[in-house]
């Protein structure tokens, strides 16, 4: 049974995980199909945080009928005005910030982030990804379009296209930002008029549960929003096959992405891909070292490395190099690790007891290839899955280390001579997420972003996040984009209406 929460806590969020959580399917909260329910844990002590309904296939199959009805043309989604759609998710935005501290509170319990930073980060900005989505309602234009059919007496013609929600979503997300992610994917489908059937991550399925919550309290119809929790293999792989779905979006790791990709084949369903990374952050030799250290180590080490775009190869110019791994070690060693609901702690435990067994397989595997540690290295403690910010030196390009996502508190440190042997360097990898760039010089800035191929690159910053900016990979990194217009448009079918006019 799920373990008491310290009362020290925000008590609308103690009193959400003291109670078995069911899941929203058409309007309801409903228990399992088979009545089964899964734990999640919290990551600061490895105990049962609260008991959640298990998803699956049967679950899945009620979600998706009830988000096509709530599609059909007459349905009350569909006959609402865009500006009426946008209110709705407008007043959700604000319906989440009214929540900050039970939705942050949430999620440094289920996730193991400081609270600090939920409350900081994942809630506003969830929150204004729904109001940046909410002004688009309104703006979904479509174009007339100019023909060239021969002129015949009698017949000539008026084209026009339309821009058409793409129907039944099927969303599933990740575990390292939970409630930002499911903001990411609902935002831009609600603004498009799809409806959605969401399927949390196992590990960290609370802050969308409490968000669906929000979600009725707003006002959307029945149906235009279900949430599934439950497994991966099970419940996701149901959504990801199910032949009534348009589109299924997905983000988290690159192997389950090829597999999305393969179970979205049966009926050619739409796809948009978010997956891993292993980012090249570039130090120049003119770099301002007195943001660019302090730069390099928050672009690894904030949420614990569990990003995607996590700047995970640091390369340094030869020259400054000594001083740079001295000085990225240095806040290395300073960062307070702890759990997240203490309000000291800069840096809480990984999301699972899984994660921190691949984190430190990782180590290890760089130990024995034979690199070493500038800092950090090691798990922390017996209880709760903590592991020390690490910085790996003495490494070499075919390492695991180097080649792999860890997707944890470890960046490798890497020496380079000159721009000729960096950039080939940077682009070794089949991922393409993003990368960082420090240096004065904004020739060489703009030069190399040009030449860097991944779908976000920061110049002297790293991990600024805007509801406008679209986000996405290039290569293994993923299909589409998410947030800006980009990821509206990829919720859109365009139609192209011909009529002949005399
Ligand atoms: P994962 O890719 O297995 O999980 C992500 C989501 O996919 C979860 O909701 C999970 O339930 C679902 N899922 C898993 N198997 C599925 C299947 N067969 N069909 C449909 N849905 C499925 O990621 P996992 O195992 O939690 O983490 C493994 C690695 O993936 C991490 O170490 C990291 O390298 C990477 N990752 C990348 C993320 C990103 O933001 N791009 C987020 C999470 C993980
Ligand atoms: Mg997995």
């Amino acid at each position: 049974m799920a373990t008491t929460v310290s009362t020290n806590i925000d008590a609308n969020a103690a009193q959400f995980v003291a109670q078995t959580r069911k899941m929203l399917i058409n309007g309801k909260w409903m228990a399992a199909a088979s009545g089964k329910t899964f734990p999640t844990y919290n990551p600061a002590t490895g105990e049962v945080l609260a008991m959640v309904a298990e998803g699956d296939k049967e679950d899945i199959d009620r979600a998706v009928a009830a988000a096509r009805k709530a599609f059909e043309n007459d349905s009350p989604w569909r006959r609402m005005t865009a500006s009426e759609r946008g209110r709705l998710i407008w007043k959700l935005g604000d319906l989440i910030d009214k929540h900050t501290e039970e939705l942050a509170t949430l999620e440094s319990l289920d996730n193991g982030k400081p609270l600090t930073v939920a409350r900081a980060a994942d809630v506003p900005l969830a929150a204004e990804l729904f109001r940046y989505m909410a002004g688009w309602t309104t703006k979904l234009e479509g174009n007339t379009i100019p023909l060239s059919v021969p002129y015949t007496p009698g017949a000539r013609y008026h084209a026009y296209t339309l821009r058409e929600p793409v129907g039944v979503v099927g969303q599933i997300i990740p575990w390292n930002f939970p409630l930002l992610m499911a903001a990411w994917k609902l935002g831009p489908a609600l603004a498009a008029g799809c409806t959605i059937v969401l399927k949390p991550a196992e590990q960290t399925p609370l802050s969308a549960l409490r968000l669906a919550e929000l979600i009725m309290e707003a006002g959307f119809p029945d149906g235009v929003v279900n949430v599934v929790p439950g497994y991966g293999e099970t419940a996701g792989a149901a959504l990801a096959a199910h032949p009534d779905v348009d589109k299924i979006a997905f983000t988290g790791s690159t192997e389950v992405g090829k597999m999305i990709v393969k179970a979205a084949a049966g009926n050619l369903k739409k796809v948009t891909l978010e997956l891993g990374g292993k980012s090249p952050n570039v130090i120049m030799k003119d770099a301002d070292l007195e943001i660019a250290i302090p730069g390099a180590a928050s672009a690894i080490f904030f949420n614990h490395g569990q990003c995607c775009c996590a700047g995970s190869r640091l390369y340094v110019d030869a020259a400054i190099y000594d001083k740079v791994v001295e000085g990225v070690s240095e806040q290395a060693k300073k960062i307070k690790v702890g759990p997240g609901l203490d309000p000291a702690t800069q840096l809480g435990p990984l999301v699972s007891d899984e994660q921190l067994r691949r984190v430190c397989g990782y180590l290890e595997s760089g130990f024995s290839e034979g690199a070493k540690a500038a800092a950090g290295g090691h798990k922390v403690g017996d209880k709760g899955y903590f592991v020390e910010p690490t910085v790996m030196v003495n490494t070499k390009q075919n390492m695991k280390i180097v080649q792999e996502e860890i997707f944890g508190p470890v960046v490798t440190a890497i020496p380079y001579k000159n721009v000729e042997e960096l950039l080939p360097a940077a682009n070794d990898t089949v991922y393409g997420l993003a990368a960082g760039i420090w240096t004065t010089n904004i020739n060489k800035a703009h030069s190399l972003a040009a030449e860097l191929r991944a779908g976000t690159v920061w110049i002297n910053c790293y991990n600024i996040f805007d509801a406008a900016l679209p986000f996405g990979g290039y290569k293994q990194s993923g299909w589409g984009r998410e947030m800006g217009h980009e990821a509206l448009e990829l919720y859109t079918e365009t139609k192209a209406v011909c009529a002949r006019y005399a």
